[in-house]
């Protein structure tokens, strides 16, 4: 019988300081949102979202995650904004970040090429930092939030929780630059 399957996706996950900062950024964004900010733990920026997938992917997508490499990069996150849609307030980049979404095309390509179907929407890199927003934010931060990307991860969530944790199944280092 197959084993039991999660909702998997890849995304870039903040080390222990990164995340306090941007778990202070949560909190304040939320109040001004009047939303529920993110946990510290789940803070994070997708790179390719995959929905549910059996347990017999895995090793497929380790493979496969195994020969995107490319180096490290500089990320610079400098705009809080909202989709208004889903009451999400987020994080993101004011400019293209050109480093980000060459890693973020290699994914893709090499997944669809797999054969994993994934948003047909342009990529919107964006990093959520509140839900169930209420009063819409937007701003350019005063200080630039700075992340020194060296890795990537895939993760997995058990949707059948209230409020699920998520799950590092593996990380990707990056080249040092
Ligand atoms: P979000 O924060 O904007 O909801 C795990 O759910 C991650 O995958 C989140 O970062 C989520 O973005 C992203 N994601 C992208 N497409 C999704 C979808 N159709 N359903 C759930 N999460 C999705």
């Amino acid at each position: 019988m197959a084993s039991a399957g999660s909702r998997m996706f890849f995304a870039l996950w903040p080390d222990a300081p990164l995340r306090a900062a941007l778990a202070a950024l949560a909190r304040d964004v939320a109040r001004e949102a009047r939303g529920r900010a993110t946990a510290a733990d789940k803070l994070h920026l997708t790179l390719a979202f995959l929905g549910d997938q059996p347990a017999q992917k895995v090793e497929v997508l380790r493979s496969l995650a195994g020969g995107i490499g490319g180096p490290c990069f500089a990320l610079t996150l400098d705009e809080v904004g909202c989709f208004k849609r889903t009451g999400i307030a987020w994080l993101g980049a004011g400019t293209p970040q050109p480093a980000l979404l060459a890693l973020q095309g290699r994914l893709a390509g090499a997944l669809r090429q797999a054969g994993f179907s994934l948003d047909e929407r342009p990529y919107a890199p964006h990093l959520t930092l509140a839900r169930h927003a209420r009063t819409p934010v937007h701003s350019a931060l005063g200080q630039a939030v700075s992340w020194n990307v060296t890795s990537f991860v895939l993760a997995a969530s058990d949707p059948a929780g209230e409020r699920p944790a998520y799950r590092i199944v593996d990380e990707w280092s990056l080249d040092p630059a």
